[in-house]
Order: structure tokens, then sequence, then C-alpha cells
């Protein structure tokens, strides 16, 4: 029986370097503070590491406005601290993926100095320049809004043209019509692959191409864009989002990606739209992108009708050979933990049930030990970008975007990792850190957990071990069982094997309810809550927020 390719069976980790582990005192994590922490992700059981941009850039946006693809910034290292990190994570069998920011760059990057010197610079097409509907800055070329809201529009005043940004003023858009831009943007991507990247990240995949037309988008009453509708601010976002010649080039760039076959690469799309426009970046036969983040997933409530209908959705969308991904944080969005009520129980649960469900599990940087949301932070000295643009909005708002996944101050997600009870939560031994630690960091970190077996950290640890052990878990495909005693409060599904099957049952209510195994025992049964596992027979009780998976087998077939 042929194996799924590795990509399909790994589960990712996300560090964004910055708040990762400062090794030399600048209050700014580095990549050798990364390579420190190697062995601890190792003992954890990940088995990918994606890292956030480290390359060259102003940091204006920490890293997605990139000025020079080819070197590291200096507050995270050097060159040669970064093949060390490629190095050292190949030695522990485990695998890196980079982010790859092709949509924009800086505009501090050479070509786009260049290409504002003037309406004939020869690198002038490299980007998106466009005359006004009136000269003198008076009116933008059309109505396009940003990714954010504001006219994505930029004056120029020198040449009496503007540049297009999808996101940021300072991050403006490269021109993939121009060939020279689209063979210099994949030599990039070959460069990063030659010197190791196991996989990449694609950042707002789904704005490469503008239609070539720049015709207005039309209105639409949507006033804000979500997981799976772009459109928003009062427009469609028709000609400026997931244009077909973007879905068209995934295709182009898998072949680029193709081109590594030892071992296999992969590249995961960052794109927004509804489930089957995001099945399109994959291709119906799995010829586009390997994968695209499913954000759906970090809206969907704790509960089991939602949970199950998630999957439903997912299964019916992404079959073989496509295959979903499940995320509940990363750098943007509003950590997983606030929408738990802080509950370690329930992050417990998520891990059991994301760790267990067919498709790419991503995790992000302190999810495994239930690090909270930062609501401390005061938005007038935010760091991040767009904390500035919406400086306005009145603060009663911000609960209710953050509801919605929209974080206005995403230094609210990015605050530093804590490794233990110390000074900056063993994040740095400098003064400042680029962000304050969290409050609750003297209770959350990883020494308090890592010795405690009921802690987030170890149920983490248990149901990694558990996947990367397991055929049908990290393999297998999957069927939802039914009926069941109490579907309200129990998800339960099959993974389903050639060499073994596991049954899956979560308990997503506070309360102690029964599973009875007389009619379908297994062999053994594991608990996310404790280590051995336990004969499969009987009757049991499943405690409140408990998960059990139950094998067929004696031991994991290999
Ligand atoms: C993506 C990144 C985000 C960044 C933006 C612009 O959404 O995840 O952090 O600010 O793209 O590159």
């Amino acid at each position: 029986m042929i194996e799924s390719p590795w990509w399909k069976r790994t589960t990712v980790y996300q560090v964004y370097p910055r708040s990762f582990s400062d090794s030399n005192a600048d209050g700014i994590g580095d990549l050798p503070g990364v390579i420190e922490r190697l062995d601890y992700l190792r003992w954890l059981g990940v088995e990918t590491i994606w890292l956030s941009p480290f390359y060259r850039s102003p940091q204006t946006d920490f890293g997605y406005d990139i000025s020079d693809h080819f070197d590291i910034a200096p507050e995270y290292g050097n060159l040669a601290d970064c093949r060390r990190l490629i190095d050292e994570v190949h030695a522990r069998g485990m695998k890196i993926v980079l982010d790859m920011v092709l949509n924009h760059t800086s505009i501090e990057h050479p070509w786009f100095q260049e290409s504002r010197t003037g309406r004939s610079s020869p690198r002038r097409d490299f980007y998106l320049w466009r005359d006004g509907r009136r000269p003198g800055g008076a009116a933008p070329p059309n109505n396009w809004r940003s990714m954010l809201g504001a006219s994505g529009w930029h004056y120029d005043p020198p040449s009496d043209q503007w540049y297009w940004a999808s996101f940021l003023p300072f991050q403006p858009d490269l021109n993939y019509r121009n060939p020279a831009v689209k063979q210099a943007m994949l030599d990039v991507v070959r460069h990063w692959l030659r010197e190791g990247a196991d996989g990449l990240r694609l950042d707002i995949f789904n704005a490469i191409y503008k239609d070539a037309s720049f015709a207005n988008n039309p209105f639409s009453l949507r006033p804000l864009p979500s997981e799976h509708n772009p459109d928003g601010f009062f427009q469609q976002a028709r000609y400026t989002q997931n244009h077909p010649d973007t879905i068209a080039f995934a295709r182009e760039l898998r072949t680029v990606v193709d081109e590594f076959t030892d071992p296999p690469r992969f590249v995961v799309g960052e794109v927004f739209g509804h489930s089957d426009l995001l099945r399109e970046y994959c291709g119906a036969e799995g010829q586009g992108l390997n994968l695209v983040f499913l954000f759906k997933s970090l809206r969907t409530p704790l509960t089991a009708p939602a949970l199950r209908e998630l999957v439903q959705e997912f299964e019916r969308t992404f079959p073989e050979p496509l295959f979903p991904t499940y995320v509940f944080g990363n750098h943007d969005r509003p950590r997983g933990m606030d929408r738990l009520g802080n509950d370690p129980a329930r992050a417990r649960i998520l891990a059991a049930f994301q760790l267990t469900v067919r498709g790419v599990p991503f995790l992000y940087y302190g999810e495994e030990i239930g690090l909270g949301h930062h609501h401390g932070m005061p938005h007038e000295l935010a760091r991040d970008p767009i904390a500035a643009r919406y400086r306005f909005l009145p603060r009663w708002l911000l609960p209710s975007l953050r509801r919605r996944g929209i974080l206005v101050n995403r230094d609210e997600c990015r605050s530093p990792m804590p490794w233990d009870s110390g000074t900056h939560a063993g994040f740095s031994t400098g003064e400042t850190p680029w962000l304050p630690v969290h409050p609750d960091s003297p209770l959350i970190n990883v020494a308090a957990q890592r010795e405690d077996p009921g802690s987030v950290l170890s149920s983490y640890r248990r149901m990694l071990a558990l996947r990367r052990h397991s055929p049908a878990l990290s393999d297998g495909a999957l069927a939802i069982i039914e009926p069941l005693a109490d579907p309200r409060r129990v998800l339960a599904f099959a993974r389903l094997h050639p060499r073994e099957t596991a049954r899956v049952y979560l308990n997503l209510s506070d309360r102690e309810l029964p599973l009875d195994l007389r009619d379908a025992p297994g062999i053994r049964l594991h608990s996310n809550l404790h280590d051995p596992p336990e004969p499969a027979t009987g009757r049991r009780l499943l405690a409140p927020w408990e998960a059990v998976v139950i094998f067929d087998t004696a031991e994991f077939a290999s």
C-alpha cells in the first residue's frame, strides 16, 4: 500500500521568530534562539516548523515587508545562522517551512526604489503604476480598496502616478503580468528550496494577480470581509482578489515546487474565500497548491454539532487527493484560548480534535501551553502597523471585531513565548523584550507544565505522539460515527487505514458521559488526559472534556 506524501502526514508548528527566543539579549527573538529551542520542539513531538519571515526587511510589518529575499535581517542573525537552523532541524529528523511573501515587497526593496525613479525606469513595470483619473493626485485610478479598507492606491508626486498595494502602503504589489517579475520571484522560490526548505507558506496568495482591465470593483453591501468572503468595505473584491490568473499561477508554482523531489516539497497558501474557491487553488486532481489554510476552523464554536459540521464540510470539499488543514491561531488572529474562555480543559480537547482529525494541523507557538491572548497591550503604543491605521476605532468595537476573528492590534497575539517563571518568562535576558510578556507567564509557561501530566502541554505532547505513531491518525480516511447516544455532546469519528482503525470519541461538554464499548470493543484505549493505555472493552465514563482514541491493534502498526 502506498503511503501518503510526508506533508500530508505531518504536524506543523508556527514560530514567530521575533517572539520565540532571544539569544543575544536585544529583546528580539532570533534564529540562534530558535536553534536553542529545537530540542524542546522535538521533545514536544511536532514534526515540521514554519517560521514567519526573517529576511532582510525594514520590519515595518515585522518581516512581511522584504527588502532583500536572499539575506537575513540582522536582528535575526545572518545567512550562516539560517543554514545552521535548516541543518539542525533536519538533523533532528524534522522539516522546515519558510514564509514566502510573493505578492509584494517593501518600498525599500531596490526594485521599488528603482521603479519609483520615474516613468521610464527599466523597473517601472515591476510594480503596478497607473495614472490617476485626474492629474495632480486628486483622484486614484479606480475605486479598488486594499484588504484593510482604505484605497490601495498611493500617489507619487514626482511622476504624477499611483502605485497599488493590496495590504499596507509600504508594501507595493509586484506586477506578475511582467514575465521578468514572475521569473525573478520563481527564482526566489527555487533559491530557498535549494537551501533546504521543505515547504513554503505563501503570504496573501489570493492577491497575486489583479485584473488587467483595472475596472472598478462592483458595489457590495458587505461592511467587513470574512474568512469565506473577501468582499467588504462596500465593494466586491472581484478584480483585486482570487483572480482566475492567480488560480492558474498556483499550478505553475506547483510545477516549480515539484522540480524538487528529494524530499518532495509542498506549498500552503494563505487564501480567503468559500471552500469551493479554496479547493480551486488546490486543483481538482491536486495539481495546484498542496494545501490551503482553512480559516473557518478559527471561528467554529467548540461544540460537537459545530465541529461535526466543519469536519463534514472539509471532508466533502477536500477528498483525496486533496487534503484539509486545521488552524486555530496564527500571528494575525486572536489567540485560540480567548475563544475557549482560557479554560485548559477546552484547550486539551481542542488539541485532541486537531490532532486526530484528517488534515494537517497547524499549531501556533504558545498554543501547546494554553497561552492566552494578551488583552493588555496598549493600542496607542502598538508596534503593529495595522493598529495605527485603526486608531480612530472606538474601543468598545474591538471585542466584537475580535470575536469575528479580526485583530486591529496584532501585538496581542505575538507576546513572547513563556519558557519559565523567570525574568521576561525566560524569553530574553535583555532589559526590555520587544513586546511585554503575558501577565500569566509566571504560571503558564513551559517549565511549569513539562513535568505535570495533567497540563495542557502534556496533553499536546501525548496526542502528538499518538498521531505520529499511528498510521490511522496520520494517514487514514475519516468516517463520522453515527448514530450516537448523545450527538450534541459527543463528536465521534473513525480513522481508517489498511493496517489499523482508530475510533475517536470527544466529549465536548462538562458532564461525565457513558461510553459503551460492549458492541464495538477495541484493543487499546488512549485518553488525552493520562498516559498508559487501557483495555477498550465494557463500559466506561468519559470525563468532562475528555477525548479517547480506541485502536483495534495491540501495538501501533509500523
Ligand atoms: C499576511 C500575513 C500578515 C501580513 C500580511 C501582509 O496576512 O500573515 O502578517 O501583515 O500578509 O504581508
